[in-house]
């Protein structure tokens, strides 16, 4: 029988498709090259690909500005493209999902072309429009390093817009029960495709109401619990993955009972992990797990590092946000709206150990882990290129000087390959990796194997265990009976012993390697070496 909660313990790969691989040589990837390496990622070990919008845009927001909801953006293919990658996915007992923007439109969208052409079109009530910029004035402003509003005026509709990201973003009026209906029909569309659910981009926005901050209102759970009411009826095992970068009580009503998302990204655990590994104290994942509530049993958080989206600072306080600043975007470059446009490796500067020690937080914190494509290689970042360009270039897969992921000259590509040593193709590439037993991608295979081989990761509780010293982050994952999963990282750059008397009599076998065990009676102490890291199993 099918498992329908095959999402408890998955691992997510974030594709931009773009980027990926080439596969008609006119240095743009598509769902051909992306196609062509399904088998890498099956050998990674992932169980699920989201794919970032792949629908016709104008790309002023890498396609979450999308003109049309129902077809495959001509760089990256045909439709036929597109389902050949999908059975060829699913052959692979690889699942699915893909970004479905509701919130807004690209003002390119016929809807919106419609919509402000004619007062009297049925499409005008599609948008939300005001005669005034002064509603809502209480809803901030996401984009702040460009927008100074979220209403902008239309010459040719003689009235203002309403658009939480981009004024190329329109957002769609949600009391317009056609609108509703419009979104309905291509969730059905893709779901009778095959795939299997959606990463729900910027859904707190999707209703207006005056005096309230237009984020999470009621309104916008209700119509969510539709369309999940919906896909629970017509396509079971199907998920939706919640994009709400919100605090963790605000995140919990989507779950609603078990009856709105399946997943939901969690937001602030990320940049606290970020924290506590340049501090060298737990304190700040402590603070904020205590400040996670329950969620029902069949749904799950996604966890995160890093995305397609600067690292985002939201859920921080602002001297948190400073700090986080001074510590890793020490250059303005490296800054973005409230957050920080790098990568992974160098945010950790390319150190390998601090490098896994938070991959094994991704790993080990409660929730399915989703790794942004190009992370477990520990590709460079380009602060050089606009807005988010910089985290979104190509994938690198050999030391060529195309690095293998186009044929056509390098100087034709979407975006430059990264080129800044140490990070280039000629030192980071997948098949250079693939070959050293030793290598990063190597490790995170490991971690990827030993996630799916343990179902506590996934399915089961959290607890903090004392370590003895704020340095260590020790926690229990399935702390009831059955299988125990002892975690310990040692966030500091300082050897550390962490006595395990706690523990009481027990023999701790480690995941990654079954001959190494060790008896807390013999041996009553753990020896930490810096940023070292610990997957234990209590038997
Ligand atoms: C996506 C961004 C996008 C925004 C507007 C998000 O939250 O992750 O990349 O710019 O929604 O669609």
């Amino acid at each position: 029988m099918e498992d329908l909660l095959w999402y408890k313990n998955a691992v997510f790969y974030e594709i931009y498709v773009r980027a990926f691989a080439d596969g008609n040589g006119d240095g743009k990837g598509d769902f051909a090259g992306l196609t062509s390496k399904l088998d890498y990622l099956v050998a990674l070990g992932v169980d699920c690909l989201w794919i970032m919008p792949m629908y016709p845009s104008p790309l002023l927001d890498d396609g979450y500005d999308i003109s049309d909801y129902t077809h495959i953006h001509p760089d990256y293919g045909s439709m036929q493209d597109f389902k050949t990658f999908l059975t060829a996915a699913h052959d692979r007992g690889l699942k699915v999902i893909v970004d479905l923007v509701l919130n807004h439109t690209s003002d390119q969208h016929p809807w919106f072309q419609a919509a402000r052409r004619d007062a009297k079109s049925p499409y005008r009530d599609y948008y939300v429009w005001s005669d005034t910029d002064r509603k809502y004035s209480e809803a901030r402003i996401i984009f702040v390093d460009i927008e100074k509003s979220n209403w902008s005026w239309d010459d040719a509709a003689g009235e203002y817009y309403w658009h939480r990201f981009y004024a190329s973003q329109p957002d769609l009026n949600y009391d317009n029960p056609s609108v509703q209906e419009e979104m309905r029909n291509v969730v059905k569309f893709w779901l009778d495709l095959g795939i299997d659910g959606f990463r729900a981009d910027a859904v707190p926005y999707l209703f207006e109401r005056e005096g309230t901050n237009c984020e999470n209102l009621p309104e916008t759970h209700a119509y969510l619990k539709r369309l999940r009411h919906f896909i629970d009826i017509y396509y079971p095992g199907r998920i939706l993955l919640c994009e709400a970068n919100q605090w963790p009580e605000d995140v919990r009503p989507y779950f609603g009972e078990g009856d709105e998302f399946h997943m939901g990204f969690h937001f602030p655990i990320m940049p606290r992990i970020f924290m506590a590994l340049r501090r060298g104290d737990r304190s700040p994942l402590v603070w904020i797990t205590g400040r996670t509530p329950p969620i029902p049993e069949s749904c799950q958080w996604c966890t995160f590092l890093r995305n397609h989206d600067e690292l985002t600072l939201e859920m921080v306080t602002p001297e948190e946000r400073q700090w986080m600043w001074q510590e890793y975007a020490p250059e303005p470059r490296m800054r973005l709206n409230l957050g920080i446009r790098r990568r992974l490796a160098p945010l950790l500067d390319n150190d390998r150990r601090k490098i896994e020690l938070a991959n094994s937080h991704l790993f080990t914190l409660p929730g399915s882990p989703v790794i942004y494509y190009g992370d477990e290689i520990g590709m460079g970042d380009n602060v050089w290129l606009r807005d988010r360009d910089g985290v979104r270039t190509p994938m690198q897969w050999e030391a060529s000087p195309g690095a293998g992921f186009s044929s056509v000259d390098p100087g034709q590509f979407y975006l430059p390959l990264i080129d800044a040593k140490p990070y280039g193709p000629e030192k980071v590439n997948v098949v250079g990796q693939l070959s050293d037993e030793g290598s990063f991608l190597n490790t995170i295979r490991r971690m990827i194997a030993v996630h799916k081989q343990n179902a506590a990761l996934g399915w089961g509780d959290f607890g903090w265990v004392e370590a003895g010293d704020p340095a260590v982050a020790a926690y229990c994952r399935g702390c009831g009976e059955g299988e125990r999963i002892l975690v310990v990282n040692n966030l500091s750059g300082k050897p550390i012993q962490m006595p395990l008397s706690g523990l009481g009599a027990r023999r701790l076998v480690d995941l990654f390697d079954s001959t190494l065990e060790i008896e807390t009676e013999k041996e009553p102490v753990l020896v930490l070496e810096p940023y070292a890291y610990r997957w234990l199993r209590l038997v």
